[in-house]
C-alpha cells in the first residue's frame, strides 16, 4: 500500500527532470553563439584593436578571449577604488585584474585618473593652495605603479559639460571637477605632464561622451590644441603630443547619426592625435524614450544594428587614426543601460548588431 502511494510522484519528478534538462540546452552548438561567430578582434586586425571591459568575475573569460585583445576596467581602476584616501592606496584588487588581463595576452588601458564621478571624498575637498601638489602626488603614485603595464591611461574624463561654447574651453570646463574648481584650466597640462613623467611609454588620452555633439566636439579640439602648443614650447626637443588621443566614449542612441560621429572625428584629425572609440553602446531607443523608460520597439532595435554597422564604415574609413573600438560591455544584460538592449550580444548569441559589424568590413 505504501510503495503505491508513492509511486505517482516518482513518475513527476521523473518527468520534471527530463523536461528541466531538456530547456537547459546550452546553445553552443548554434553558429550564433559567441564562440561560434568570427571574432571581432581577428576580423578587425588590419584596422585596430578591439576592447571591452573587464570586472574581477570576467578578466580571464573565453569569450573576452576570443573576440578581444584591450581591456578597460569597468570601475576597479576608478579614484574611489584605489585611492579612498589621500596618500593610501588599494591596489590589490586592480593589481590582480590587471595581471590576469597581462597574462592572458591582452593590452590594458588605465581608466581613470581625473574624474568629477566615482571620486573619494578628498578629491573634492582639494583647494587653490594644495590640489596641484596633492594631483601630481597622486598621479605619480597611480601611474608609477602600473608602470610599463598600461598601454594608454585616460588621464581625465569628462571635463567638459554638454552645450553651447563659448569660444574660451579655459572657462567652460565643468565646475564638479574638483580640479579645476581648484586650479583652473591648468589643471589639465600639469596632470598630464605628471603622467607623461610617471610612465612615458603609456599613450596619454583625454576622454569623454557625447563628441558627436560639435559644440562639445569643439571645446575639446581646442583645449588639445592649447596643451600641446604648450607642451611643445616648453620642451622644444619633445618627439611626442603631451595629450596624444582623444577618447571618444561612444555612448549612443537610437538619435546619434554617424555623419556626426564622423564630422568629430574630421576635426581631432587636424590635432594629429589618435582615437579610440573608448565606451561603445548604442541603445535601442532614442534618448529622449530612453529617458522616459519606454518599452522597447523592434524599430528600435533594428534601428541600434543598423546604426552600429553605419558607425563601423565610419570607423573603418578613419583607421589610420582609429587605434581602438572598445565595447562597454559583453551582453545586454551585464550592460550598465542594460534596459535598452544596447550591446551585440544578447545572453551567449550574436545579435544582429554583431552581424551589421562584420558585414561593415566588406
Ligand atoms: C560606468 C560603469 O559601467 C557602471 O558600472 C558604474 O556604475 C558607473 O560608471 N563613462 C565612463 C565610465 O567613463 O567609467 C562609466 O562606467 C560610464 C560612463
Amino acid at each position: 500500500m505504501k510503495k503505491n502511494f508513492y509511486k505517482p510522484f516518482i513518475l513527476v519528478i521523473i518527468i520534471a527532470s527530463v523536461l528541466l534538462l531538456s530547456n537547459c540546452d546550452d546553445n553552443t552548438d548554434d553558429p550564433d553563439y559567441i564562440l561560434n561567430v568570427v571574432s571581432l578582434k581577428e576580423h578587425f586586425k588590419d584596422h585596430f584593436l578591439i576592447g571591452n571591459i573587464m570586472n574581477p568575475g570576467s578578466v580571464a573569460s573565453e569569450k573576452l578571449k576570443h573576440h578581444y585583445n584591450v581591456l578597460t576596467a569597468e570601475n576597479d581602476m576608478k579614484p574611489d577604488k584605489i585611492n579612498p584616501n589621500r596618500g593610501s592606496y588599494n591596489f590589490r584588487t586592480a593589481d590582480n585584474m590587471v595581471k590576469t588581463a597581462i597574462d592572458s595576452g591582452f593590452l590594458v588601458v588605465g581608466h581613470t585618473l581625473l574624474w568629477h564621478s566615482q571620486i573619494p571624498s578628498w578629491h573634492r575637498s582639494v583647494n587653490s593652495s594644495n590640489a596641484k601638489g596633492y594631483m601630481e602626488t597622486y598621479i605619480k603614485d597611480v601611474v608609477g605603479h602600473f608602470k610599463g603595464k598600461i598601454y594608454s591611461w585616460d588621464v581625465i574624463n569628462e571635463a567638459f559639460p554638454d552645450g553651447g561654447y563659448n569660444g574660451d574651453w579655459k572657462t567652460s570646463m565643468r565646475n564638479e571637477n574638483p580640479w579645476y574648481s581648484a586650479l583652473g584650466s591648468d589643471f589639465v597640462y600639469y596632470s598630464f605632464l605628471a603622467a607623461r613623467q610617471a610612465d612615458s611609454g603609456a599613450i596619454l588620452y583625454y576622454n569623454d561622451y557625447n563628441l558627436n555633439m560639435s559644440s562639445k566636439a569643439k571645446m575639446v579640439h581646442d583645449m588639445v590644441r592649447d596643451v600641446n602648443i604648450r607642451y611643445k614650447n616648453a620642451y622644444p626637443g619633445a618627439d611626442r603630443l603631451l595629450i596624444e588621443g582623444i577618447g571618444m566614449q561612444g555612448h549612443h542612441n537610437t538619435g546619434v547619426t554617424a555623419a556626426s560621429i564622423k564630422a568629430s572625428i574630421d576635426l581631432f584629425r587636424q590635432l594629429g592625435v589618435r582615437i579610440s572609440i573608448s565606451e561603445l553602446d548604442v541603445l535601442s531607443q532614442t534618448w529622449s524614450e530612453y529617458s522616459a523608460q519606454n518599452a522597447l520597439t523592434e524599430t528600435g532595435k533594428t534601428k541600434a544594428a543598423q546604426l552600429y554597422g553605419d558607425y563601423f564604415k565610419v570607423f573603418i574609413a578613419n583607421s589610420d587614426i582609429i587605434e581602438r573600438v572598445t565595447f562597454w560591455g559583453v551582453n545586454d544584460s551585464e550592460s550598465w543601460r542594460s534596459r535598452a538592449a544596447p550591446l551585440i550580444f544578447s545572453g551567449d548569441m550574436a545579435k544582429s548588431s554583431y552581424h551589421k559589424i562584420i558585414d561593415s568590413l566588406k
